[in-house]
């Protein structure tokens, strides 16, 4: 071959392998800078958050590539309740709960242990064994000691005592009163805390996010726990909500204040926003919805203390609420909604 044309082709491949390696450092360099919500929140110290279901964890790859690039705190949104951690008397099957740690640990995200005191999901085992109250005792200090001394360092917070409360302020009449008596909420957290005392415990409830004889009573009841020195760090705020008549921000405002003032630290725990009720066309109830997501959002960022906001799922394809609600940030197809963008735009200002 004539000198010239080995000269040619070698500058050609020389070329063309410049161009490959500067496109493809450049698309490095898009995907590392990438804006994501938690790439926001991490720069604010802030926690955005999503309940993770393990099941889809395994069968989703769509589901898992969203919930590790958009979340730096995730909730097991079923995996550690009762009847699922503890089904049988002398069996714990923590499986599907480590599968969500160890997703978490992978992604660097934090955990929040979801739940260990809760009227629901109880094991048959449980509430319909012949059990005195010394014996009920017992096995849920096993329960709660098992549970949390297994993630021990692991788990950032835990939801010890979820929704104990009726909607007048009355303690709920449920499985936990009736066997051991109102003493099973200051025993839960001394035991969760004796397990692990590093890790933030909250007591959760739905409804306590306005001001109402539910929510004052609640504040009052911890308040006084606190003053005992029962280990109570903070409250969560479950917020199902809904955007027609779902949520009244001034109200949220002042409760944020209320539990702050007497040093509790709030997180909003399982945030959705339907839309099913309302009568505007799909575009506006989207619009809406965004808007509500916004204000709840900027309202926690706005406050001294709330320092996160943990969504109830990440997609609609796989939301608790009925389909119609349409409650989340992504569309079944994971095509971020209009409120994805208005998360994002609520975590990129200034407070
Ligand atoms: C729900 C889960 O999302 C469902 O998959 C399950 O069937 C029932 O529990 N308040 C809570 C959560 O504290 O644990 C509930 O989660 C939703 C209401």
């Amino acid at each position: 071959m004539h000198k010239s044309k080995i000269i040619l082709i070698l500058v050609l491949l020389i070329a063309i392998t410049s161009v490959c390696i500067f496109l493809f450092s450049n698309k490095d360099k898009k995907e590392s800078t990438d804006i994501t919500l938690r790439s926001l929140a991490d720069k604010k110290d802030f926690y955005i958050g999503g309940a993770v279901n393990s099941l889809y964890l395994d069968n989703d790859s769509d589901y898992s590539n969203v919930i590790g690039r958009e979340l730096n705190l995730i909730t097991t949104e079923n995996e550690m309740k009762f009847g699922i951690i503890h089904p049988e008397k002398y069996r714990y099957d923590f499986s599907s709960a480590d599968k969500i740690v160890d997703f978490a640990i992978t992604n660097k995200q934090k955990v929040r242990g979801h739940t260990l005191v809760w009227h629901h999901q109880i094991p048959k085992w449980l509430e319909e064994g012949q059990y005195s109250k010394e014996e009920i005792k017992e096995i849920l200090r096993q329960h709660i000691q098992t549970v949390v001394g297994r993630y021990r360092g692991q788990i950032y917070a835990w939801d010890v005592v979820n929704e104990a409360f009726n909607d007048d302020g009355t303690l709920r009449d449920n499985f936990w009163l009736k066997t051991i008596g109102p003493e099973y909420i200051e025993l839960s957290f001394q035991w969760a805390h004796e397990a692990d005392p590093k890790a933030l415990l909250f007591y959760n409830d739905y409804g306590i996010e306005a001001i109402n004889a539910k929510s004052i009573k609640v504040l009052e009841t911890l308040k006084t726990l606190r003053e005992k020195g029962v280990p109570i760090d903070g409250i969560g705020l479950q917020m199902h909500t809904w955007i027609v008549n779902g949520t009244n921000i001034n109200e949220l405002k002042t409760i944020l204040n209320n539990y702050g003032s007497v040093g509790l630290q709030v997180e909003i725990t399982e945030l959705d926003i339907g839309v099913a009720e309302a009568k505007e066309s799909k575009k506006t109830k989207e619009k809406l919805q965004a808007d509500l997501y916004s204000s709840i959002f900027t309202t926690c960022l706005s406050s001294e203390s709330c320092s996160a906001v943990v969504l109830w799922g990440i997609t609609d394809k796989y939301t608790y609420r009925i389909e119609e609600e349409e409650p989340l940030i992504f569309n079944r197809k994971y095509k971020p909604k209009e409120a994805y963008w208005s998360i994002l735009e609520s975590l990129q200002k200034d407070y």
